[in-house]
């Protein structure tokens, strides 16, 4: 009996972790066998037979060997699960940052210093114009406090439910009926005083920047923990997470010379008459 309910209980978790990707595979399978041939079929189709490698990420599957079929469902995961979540985020970061000048100035003078200290951590490409590596944009701490303190003040998916296995389950003391959909409120946890302080409301990357005492990096640590909820946790975590990090790094970076630069300030590659950013 015990090993039944344990076996029910397995089943239950097994099949609310795949419930989320059964969707997306279902929906690529739509795409996919839908016709005309869908959006992700056509833009595999010519990108491989394009005569010369692309410089993306499409280009970073070929080269590791995914197959047509695969491409797409790619493709079209990439586009139901990443787009929409990333540019929320890049919207209403900015829209942040654009409201509260001081962070703005903080800023734009990292990224000043970046371009223009002989020995900084950005490379002569980058700095000639080339788009930033990830390894480059995780050393401009001001611009990941910016991303960090979007993800917090705007963590888009909300309510991230799942849902109680048969035979029910206890958390925190709590019985949950089987079946209950559980879901923790991550625009509470994130703008939740005791973690965040009295300017829990306030949009001010400063917060993620630790002194050299342990105190302060003890306490960055934590609000670390309690932001990345915002993707999920565990084996449920979003699959995209790291992708989406590089993007809002390298797009805040782009947005920083775009956005708030005159034309003759910004970094051109050599020998080009169009700046970096207009790629
Ligand atoms: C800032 C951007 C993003 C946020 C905040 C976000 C957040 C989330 C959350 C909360 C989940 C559900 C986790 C759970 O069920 O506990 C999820 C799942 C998922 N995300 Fe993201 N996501 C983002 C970007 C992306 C990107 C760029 C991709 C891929 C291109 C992606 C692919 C996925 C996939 C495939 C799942 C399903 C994982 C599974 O069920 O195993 N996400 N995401």
């Amino acid at each position: 009996m015990a090993d039944e309910a344990a076996d029910a209980k397995r089943e239950g978790q097994i099949w609310d972790g795949v419930h989320g990707w059964v969707c997306l595979r279902l929906c690529t399978c739509y795409l996919h066998t839908n016709h005309p041939p869908s959006f992700a079929t056509k833009f595999v189709d010519t990108r491989l037979a394009q005569p010369q490698p692309g410089h993306d990420i499409i280009q970073s599957f070929i080269n590791h060997g995914l197959s047509r079929d695969q491409l797409i469902q790619e493709i079209t995961l990439q586009i139901l699960a990443g787009a929409d979540t990333t540019a929320t985020v890049i919207r209403m970061a900015l829209l942040h940052l654009i409201a509260n000048p001081p962070s703005l100035r903080n800023f734009l003078a990292e990224i000043d210093n970046a371009l223009h200290v002989a020995k900084g951590n950005l490379s002569p490409a980058t700095k000639n114009g080339g788009i930033i590596t990830t390894a480059e944009a995780l050393t401009l701490p001001y611009l990941q406090a910016v991303v960090r303190e979007g993800l917090r003040i705007y963590p888009l998916t909300g309510l991230v439910g799942k849902q109680v296995p048969v035979g029910g389950d206890t958390v925190h003391g709590y019985k949950l009926p089987e079946g209950t959909v559980l879901g923790q409120n991550l625009w509470g946890l994130c703008r939740d005083k005791r973690t965040w302080g009295a300017d829990a409301d306030i949009f001010r990357p400063e917060r993620w920047l630790p002194g050299k005492d342990v105190e302060s990096q003890a306490r960055v640590k934590e609000m670390t923990g309690v932001q990345e909820l915002v993707f999920g946790y565990g084996k449920y975590q979003c699959l995209g997470k790291n992708l989406a990090v590089m993007e809002l790094g390298k797009v805040f970076f782009e947005v920083s010379l775009l956005l708030f630069r005159k034309e003759d300030e910004l970094p051109r590659p050599e020998g080009s008459t169009s700046t970096a950013a207009i790629r």
